[in-house]
């Protein structure tokens, strides 16, 4: 066991932990952040996805000891009990089905459009694979994307009263 410092939306954690425990088992079991979700274990679906840096990651096949960024969960997205415009637009466009596989959809988006905020049509499909949905949403997905690109996003009071609440 070794104690671990992990930055999570904005704020400092130590944990004391086997160094080798994927980070997803960290965020969940030990921080509480239940967005991020486990699918396949295996890095091949997305489900897990976090930001560190603001680059996608997929939190259960990397340590937590090895990760040394600012880490973003979806409860981290919303600003001062805001939803970000991704989440309303995923409200807007009625997304999820079973919503298992959405933290991974919504974060892989986030780090789609603030790499690239004004993607075409493939670009955003190229940017999504490997997101995989097994309730088949991703046409509204893609919809929700484009609504934020095109500025469509419904103005909302949307309050996220929930630090945990998945959209
Ligand atoms: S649970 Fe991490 S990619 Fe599937
Ligand atoms: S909404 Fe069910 S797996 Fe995507």
């Amino acid at each position: 066991m070794s104690v671990v410092t992990l930055r999570v939306n904005g704020a400092t954690h130590e944990v004391d932990i086997d160094p080798s425990t994927p980070l997803l088992y960290i965020l969940r079991n030990d921080l509480d952040f239940r967005g991020p979700r486990f699918g396949c274990g295996l890095g091949q679906c997305g489900a897990c996805t976090v930001l560190v840096d603001g680059a996608a990651l997929r939190s259960c096949t990397i340590p937590a000891s090895q990760v040394s960024g600012e880490i973003t969960t979806l409860e981290g997205l919303s600003q001062n009990g805001t939803l970000d415009p991704l989440q309303q637009a995923w409200i807007d466009e009625q997304v999820p089905q079973c919503g298992y596989c959405q933290n991974g959809q919504i974060m892989t988006a986030k780090a789609l459009l603030d790499q690239n905020p004004s993607p075409t049509g493939a670009e955003i499909r190229l940017g999504m694979e490997g997101a995989l949905c097994r309730c088949m949403s991703y046409y509204r997905i893609q919809a929700a994307i484009k609504r934020v690109v095109e500025g469509r996003v419904t103005a909302s009071d949307t309050v996220a009263t929930d630090p945990g609440e998945e959209v």
